[in-house]
């Protein structure tokens, strides 16, 4: 698979098959990753390879925190400023309702949204897991460099067949994942990230782009 192949087969995939993903492959995979640049070369990211007991344990754990109706953990990072501004509001927007038609959820059924949501906390079905953590006295330099790592991490999955989600929304169920993982604390959960072969059966609307030029200028001689 060729790197234009790898970075247009990758999609935020939601429906996972039980097929256990082999040690040897996540470690393969994360030793390649390795390689992604950061700034002074400081490899900022922490990462945990959960899968078998551990995992399901948390996936437990998450749902009956949901079932009891347990709020989430407060926040250690915002996911989005409160009031996002155009055009990301329009973006987000549009992003949900794809979403959510493709799951056949109307907009206003809360319920419905919020059972789609929960498949985030079951890692969509995935065997395997990753919860990638930033130390909290790095700044936002080094939070592009998880970035930019995780990425790298999702690429390489492609290249052996698996697929990937990287999920923030394990940050609101940050204390269950620790229960397990057990992180210094000077660790933050950026996002979990859900691993596995795709299950045929999601379903799903593949998200789109802006135009290019509204994200890219070239500056260059007439
Ligand atoms: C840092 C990060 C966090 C994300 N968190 C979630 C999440 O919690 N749950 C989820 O279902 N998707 C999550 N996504 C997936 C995005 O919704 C998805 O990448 C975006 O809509 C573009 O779609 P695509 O990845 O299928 O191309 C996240 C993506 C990123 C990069």
């Amino acid at each position: 698979m060729d790197v234009y192949e790898a970075v247009t087969s990758r999609r935020a995939v939601r429906g996972f098959t039980g097929r256990p993903v082999s040690r040897k492959v996540l470690q393969r995979v994360l030793s390649a990753a390795a390689w992604a640049p950061s700034g002074s070369n400081l490899q900022p990211w922490h990462v945990y390879v959960v899968t078998g007991e551990p995992l399901a344990e948390i996936k437990r754990r998450a749902g009956a925190r949901l079932a009891a109706g347990e709020p989430w953990d407060e926040r250690e990072y915002e996911m989005y400023p409160a009031a996002l501004k155009s055009p990301y509001q329009e973006r987000r927007a549009a992003f949900g309702r794809e979403r959510y038609s493709a799951l056949g959820v109307a907009r206003e059924d809360w319920e419905a949204r919020q059972r789609a949501a929960s498949g985030n906390w079951q890692c969509f079905g995935a065997p395997a897991a990753l919860f990638c953590y930033v130390d909290r006295g790095l700044g936002r330099p080094q939070w592009s460099d998880l970035g930019m790592y995780l990425q790298t991490v999702m690429l390489l999955l492609r290249a052996e067949g698996l697929h990937s989600c990287p999920q923030m929304a394990w940050s609101v169920y940050r204390k269950t994942v620790a229960e397990i993982v057990r992180p210094p604390e000077e660790l933050i959960l950026f996002c979990g990230m859900s691993i596995g072969f795709e299950d045929g059966a999601e379903q799903y609307i593949r998200t789109g782009r802006a135009p290019l030029d509204e994200t890219v200028t070239f500056v260059e001689s007439r």
